[in-house]
């Protein structure tokens, strides 16, 4: 079973984009065939600094890789380096519904805001749906926001095959556990968009700072509280292992804790967590070319797989 995800680099990861997605794409690794790229050209509908685009495409690599993305395992690379992908988009271009795009949630709630939409941004899942049947990929792990754009890759690849036989994989989202769940610093949904994210590999004392500026209630310190409803409990529990947990819950239902000493509690075993990875990601940054190497020979074993697909779908339709 062939594994495939993208993860658009528009500004330095988060703990959100680690829980909700990052974490099981590199538990995934271990079990099946694993493609992963940086989807730069989707990107491109909002970062529009060529300087910040590349740094993002680099920055997205590193952490990837300090996070533990085996290159051995999984195929690692950027999505412009794989131009038969953008190829391909022209292909199933030609056979999609202008009214299957409008339905689709990016373009739409920009048009609703009164905003004016590219035909970039309105294709975008077109772009994706390329991506995808690419690589002939099964199975799609991906947040709940993006399950829409995989039932439209479904119904191009089908629409397709059924007009020129037997072409793509049809390919099967596998929706992560975690997405959409991580609160933010004011107990939101933690998002770029909402100015309320702790980056992975935020500088240390920057990431105290912002815990201990996490949004808390005004509950007096006596009272017991329900773990499950605190979002700084949530957080803890993301990092803790289960006993540390367990122990958390019982002070906060036993009340009688100040937030302070959660928030320092968080802070130390965030700090933990990562310290691995942080100095993995120390190393790669002192060693670009190793990184470069890394995106070069995941491009040069994309390019072999979607070159063969991309080949299968041009001989199917008549361009070859
Ligand atoms: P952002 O909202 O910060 O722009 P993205 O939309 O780029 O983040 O998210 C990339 C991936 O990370 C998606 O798969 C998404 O489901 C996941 N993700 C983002 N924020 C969270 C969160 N707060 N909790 C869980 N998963 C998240
Ligand atoms: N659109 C996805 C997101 O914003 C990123 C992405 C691009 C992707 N191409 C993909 C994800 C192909 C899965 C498969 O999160």
């Amino acid at each position: 079973m062939r594994v495939l995800s993208g993860i658009q680099p528009t500004g330095r990861f988060h703990w959100g984009n680690y829980f909700g997605a990052i974490r099981q794409y590199i538990a995934l690794q271990q079990e099946d065939e694993a493609y992963y790229f940086i989807a730069n050209l989707h990107a491109l509908t909002t970062v529009r600094d060529p300087g910040q685009l590349r740094r993002n495409t680099l920055d997205a690599a590193m952490d990837l890789l300090a996070l533990g993305l085996d290159p051995q395992r999984a195929t690692l690379f950027v999505q412009s380096d794989v131009p038969e992908v953008s190829e391909l988009m022209w292909l199933l271009m030609t056979g999609t519904p202008m009214g299957l795009l409008e339905r689709c949630h990016a373009f739409k709630e920009k048009k609703a805001r009164g905003l004016s939409a590219d035909a970039g941004l309105f294709s975008y899942p077109v772009l994706m749906a390329a991506d995808i049947l690419a690589y002939d990929a099964n199975w799609v792990p991906v947040g709940e926001d993006q399950i829409q754009h995989i039932e439209v890759c479904r119904d191009l690849a089908v629409s397709f095959n059924h007009s020129f036989g037997e072409t793509f994989v049809l390919p099967q989202a596998k929706v992560l556990a975690a997405s959409g769940k991580v609160p933010g610093t004011d107990g939101e949904k933690m998002s770029k968009s909402y100015n309320n994210t702790i980056e992975i590999f935020e500088d240390v004392k920057s990431m105290r700072k912002k815990i201990m500026r996490i949004v808390t209630d005004s509950r007096a310190m006596e009272e017991p509280k329900d773990p499950a409803l605190d979002h700084l409990y949530q957080l803890y529990s993301l990092f803790a292992e289960p006993a540390a947990c367990e122990e958390m819950a019982a002070l906060y239902r036993r009340g009688g804790f100040g937030y302070g000493q959660i928030k320092k509690a968080l802070a130390d075993v965030a700090e933990t967590y990562f310290a691995e990875a942080r100095a993995r990601r120390e190393h790669f940054a002192s060693n670009p070319d190793l990184v470069a190497q890394i995106l070069a020979d995941g491009a040069c074993r994309a390019r072999a797989k979607a070159g063969a697909v991309l080949a299968r779908a041009q001989r199917a339709c008549g361009v070859k």
